[in-house]
């Protein structure tokens, strides 16, 4: 079948996969291609055990797979056929060399320009759907442009805000789609026909145009602002358990104005996830690299702030047990860095665990989803770490639980055949403010609830 539109995505990741398998399932007349250097990823995606763990996505592979939305290995032959190129790769922050460990590491992203520029025969349009440096199309188009053999690329920036856990209902149902384009008859095409493929689902109110540098620097931006607001309830959660005020309460009654809104204001051990820090840390090189040092404080702080967090949560664990957690074992309930997802890049459940076992405790993971990765995680750990997916057996034995993910399950579990079986006096530390604890104190637990009066026997 011959299809309108030929669309390639590059990279075929958290974003790349759930994006192009909704927009097949939206634009039955384009095709779409999604391809990676890594092909045991896309084999996965060819097969019933997709890469990643997403509500949702597995029915929409299963409806458009095989129709309109192909996975494969070959770059090359994507590109060559595609009038437009979505590049999905990922920008994780620079481990090496200046701007190490604050910088986007952008060499999956100018790799495909090179291969772009390599096997493209015609015209493109080249949308950016990575998080990237503010001007960074400008760079794109520096390598596009040292060698156009007579064709003409048409750089777009059109960045993801969807978050793991509820992508599919965010592609379908986000608040906003972001195009930017340059201000040129070629530029306003280009963000035009992006525009026609959301529109096939996205009133037309929610698509917005903007300059490619707006667009660019819009991701980056929301990414902080989200980020600053759970680190902003996180420094007051800490207030909280000084002063007994409840950190709940505080975040009702500071959400419930408008101006303010409710939403991200839940106390945790720590926001994780593969792009809050980087992309802050990203803003912050970026103001310092123009020597705003002011601006770039103000954002890294957002950083501390969390990191701040997942230590002081693991000082009060060994604290409150008597100040040693030597030998003792903790069950950890959830590795994800969120529910609904087996990702664990940038958990602060990593950090907890190393923490944890820098004080020699020993630890059994326990996750729905997230084993196989925490197992990668924790590879250095040897034997001090078990893994089970079953948190009655994690629970087994153990000293502590400590709450990590905010798993909708563990709020339903029978916490009176959990405390039978573990060792007394046994203690609860849910990072998450998820569990009933006035129930868990009655059960007998000794319960330590983040940002809230601690309900203890002693
Ligand atoms: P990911 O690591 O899951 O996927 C990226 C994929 O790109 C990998 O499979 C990798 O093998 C592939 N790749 C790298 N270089 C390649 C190349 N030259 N050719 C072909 N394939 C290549 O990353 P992700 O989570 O999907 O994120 C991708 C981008 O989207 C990042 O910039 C990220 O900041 C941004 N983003 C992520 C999310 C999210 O929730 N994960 C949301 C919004 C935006
Ligand atoms: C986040 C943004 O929400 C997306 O809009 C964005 O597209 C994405 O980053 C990205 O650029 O990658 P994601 O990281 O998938 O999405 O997940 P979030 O729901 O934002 O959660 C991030 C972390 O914050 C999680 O660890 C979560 O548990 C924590 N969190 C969230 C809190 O601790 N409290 C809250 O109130 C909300």
């Amino acid at each position: 079948m011959s299809h309108a539109k030929r669309i390639l995505c590059i990279g075929a990741g958290y974003v790349g996969g759930p994006t192009m398998a909704v927009m097949a399932m939206k634009c039955p007349e384009y095709r779409f291609d999604v391809v990676d250097i890594n092909p045991e990823r896309i084999a996965r995606w060819n097969s019933d055990h997709l890469p990643i763990y997403e509500p949702g996505l597995d029915e929409v592979v299963r409806g458009t797979r095989g129709r309109n939305l192909f996975f494969s290995s070959d770059i090359a032959a994507g590109i060559r056929a595609a009038d437009i190129i979505f590049v999905s790769v990922n920008t994780p922050t620079k481990t090496f060399g200046e701007g190490a460990g604050m910088a986007s590491d952008l060499q999956y992203w100018e790799r495909t320009a090179h291969e772009i520029v390599e096997h493209a025969e015609g015209d493109k349009i080249i949308v950016e759907k990575s998080t990237l440096p503010v001007r960074t199309a400008e760079a794109m188009e520096r390598i596009l442009k040292a060698n156009t053999r007579g064709r003409r690329f048409e750089v777009v920036s059109n960045p993801e805000f969807l978050s793991e856990g509820t992508a599919v209902r965010d592609l379908l149902e986000g608040d906003r789609v972001l195009i930017g384009a340059h201000d040129t008859d070629s530029g306003r095409a280009a963000a035009e026909t992006i525009a026609d493929i959301y529109r096939h689902w996205m009133p037309a109110e929610r698509i917005l145009l903007t300059s490619v540098w707006s667009s660019e620097l819009s991701k980056l931006v929301a990414n902080a602002f989200l980020a600053q607001r759970i680190s902003s309830i996180n420094a007051v959660s800490a207030l909280c358990e000084q002063t007994d005020a409840d950190v709940a309460e505080i975040a009702r009654a500071v959400g419930s104005d408008s101006r303010i809104g409710s939403k991200f204001l839940k106390a945790s051990v720590g926001f994780g996830g593969s792009c809050f820090k980087k992309d802050i840390l990203n803003l912050v090189y970026i103001a310092r690299s123009y020597h705003l040092h002011e601006v770039a404080d103000y954002w890294e702080m957002v950083v501390r702030l969390n990191e701040f967090q997942m230590q002081r949560f693991v000082r009060r664990m060994v604290r409150e047990m008597f100040n040693t957690v030597a030998g003792k074992k903790i069950a950890l309930f959830g590795f994800a860095f969120k529910a609904d997802t087996g990702d664990t890049r940038e958990s602060p459940a990593i950090t907890v665990a190393r923490l944890l076992l820098e004080e020699r405790a020993r630890l059994v993971v326990s996750d729905p989803q997230a084993i196989e990765n925490a197992r990668m995680d924790l590879a250095d750990a040897g034997d001090d770490v078990t893994y089970t997916p079953d948190p009655y057996t994690a629970a087994e034995n153990a000293d502590a639980i400590a709450v990590l993910t905010e798993w909708r399950q563990y709020r339903e579990l029978d916490f009176a055949k959990i405390f039978q079986a573990m060792r007394k006096p046994a203690f609860i530390f849910d990072g998450r403010n998820i569990l009933d604890h006035q129930a868990l104190r009655n059960i007998g637990f000794q319960v330590f609830p983040l940002g809230r009066r601690c309900l203890t026997s002693f």
